[in-house]
């Protein structure tokens, strides 16, 4: 038994959380188990908790700017867990990942002009380009097989060819993957980057589940790899998914090259965010000086129930495929075998086994007939969510 009990099942209904507060608004009947957006139903680390009250016992609660001592907790903790030695001058803070890709797309591009993304991908990167009118290119991943599984790999061919075809300007990276669960290698990162590198294609790299790796794997930050490459990479870093604080909306975004920072500062600034989020700050601070412990045994647990999981399926419902997860919380099954269309899946899914998770539809054509998981959940609840999906899929041809 670890420090940290994981097992502990805490209500959060009735906190204004997405996950749960707001089924029926958004067609459910609220009877479902709830294992879709991607954040945690687990308390975070108590040295953030604390930090927060003391923080909050203040009272007062004025602009605020990080000081030099944060950014000295972030620096370290890209180095130290990350291996990026960062210079405090290359940052800046925006209050989330999207809104960054946001800032990004519009500093970087005009309207009309192409951004390349590869499916099935975390939706919103399709969202942030259709929704400031760019030109979505899309280089989807290559289903292969290794091992008698499904292993998803970027297709260098296909992602060269748009790039000229189209003339893109900007790629966004999913680095971990969501929601096919790669942790890329450092090699398939060079092989895309030289690409990129070719063609003066700048690249973002979101990289919010990179404390979330599988052991075997290893992440590599895309800046880090080349003084070429961080040259021409805007990394979005934040401390949200992995410590489960994504209702205080802070990250930090890197930015080496000064011509493309001084871009994106500016598009920020035209849009009226200046400030982090006194509370935001408090807790990445407190999230990278004490948090490390409490990850590794998160860590342990996901894997516990990763295992749990694929030995369920094995056994009970073995036409049903899990694609092993490199990295990220999330899996993806694959109900293919079953050859039900995607209304009838969707039935079986959230009216039968009374189960919400993410339709794989929703992250690109490319994911019709898959579902997203997410296995940031206490084991008593997994396997209440295996067992009602077990009723309903285990006589079905
Ligand atoms: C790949 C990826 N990027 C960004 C986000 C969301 O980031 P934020 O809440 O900081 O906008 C998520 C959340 O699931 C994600 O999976």
């Amino acid at each position: 038994m670890g420090k940290y009990n994981f097992d502990k099942w805490i209500e959060r209904t009735g906190t204004n959380c997405v996950k749960y507060d707001f089924a029926k608004e958004s067609g459910y009947s609220g009877e479902e188990l709830s294992l879709w957006v991607a954040d945690m139903d687990f308390e975070t680390v108590p040295e953030i908790t604390d930090a927060l009250v003391e923080r909050a016992k203040h009272g007062i609660y004025g602009y605020s700017m990080p000081k030099k001592d944060y950014w000295d907790t972030v620096t370290s903790y890209m180095e130290n867990e990350h291996n990026y030695k960062t210079k405090r001058e290359w940052y800046l803070n925006a209050p989330g990942i999207v809104f960054a890709l946001a800032m990004a797309i519009r500093a970087i591009t005009k309207e009309g002009d192409s951004v390349i993304i590869q499916r099935p991908v975390y939706h919103p990167f399709t969202r942030m380009v259709e929704a400031n009118n760019r030109k979505l290119i899309n280089s989807p991943l290559k289903e292969v097989m290794l091992n008698g599984t499904i292993h998803y790999e970027m297709d260098l061919k296909d992602f060269e060819e748009k790039i000229q075809l189209h003339n893109v300007k900007l790629f966004i990276l999913c680095n971990p993957h969501n929601p096919v669960g790669r942790v890329w290698t450092r090699d398939e990162l060079i092989s895309i980057g030289e690409i990129c590198r070719k063609y003066g294609v700048v690249v973002v790299s979101d990289e919010i589940h990179f404390d979330f790796v599988y052991p075997g794997f290893k992440h590599t930050c895309f800046a880090s790899i080349s003084k070429e490459f961080g040259n021409m990479t805007i990394s979005c870093t934040s401390p949200t998914k992995t410590f489960n604080l994504a209702g205080l909306q802070i990250s930090n975004v890197i930015i080496e090259n000064e011509e493309i920072r001084e871009k994106v500062i500016e598009e920020i600034k035209s849009v009226g965010y200046d400030e982090p989020n006194i509370f935001g700050m408090i807790a990445c601070k407190a999230a990278y000086e004490f948090g490390k412990p409490w990850l590794e045994e998160l860590n342990e647990y996901l894997l516990g129930n990763l295992n749990y999981v694929r030995e369920f399926l094995k056994k009970h419902l073995p036409k049903i495929s899990l694609i092993e997860p490199e990295g990220t919380y999330l899996i993806w099954l694959d109900f293919r075998a079953y050859q039900l269309t995607k209304e009838e899946l969707e039935q079986k899914i959230v009216k039968e086994a009374k189960l919400r998770l993410n339709v794989g539809g929703m992250f690109g054509e490319e994911g019709e007939g898959f579902e997203r998981v997410n296995l940031a959940t206490p084991r008593a609840y997994l396997e209440k969510a295996m067992k009602q999906l077990e009723q309903v899929f285990v006589d079905l041809r």
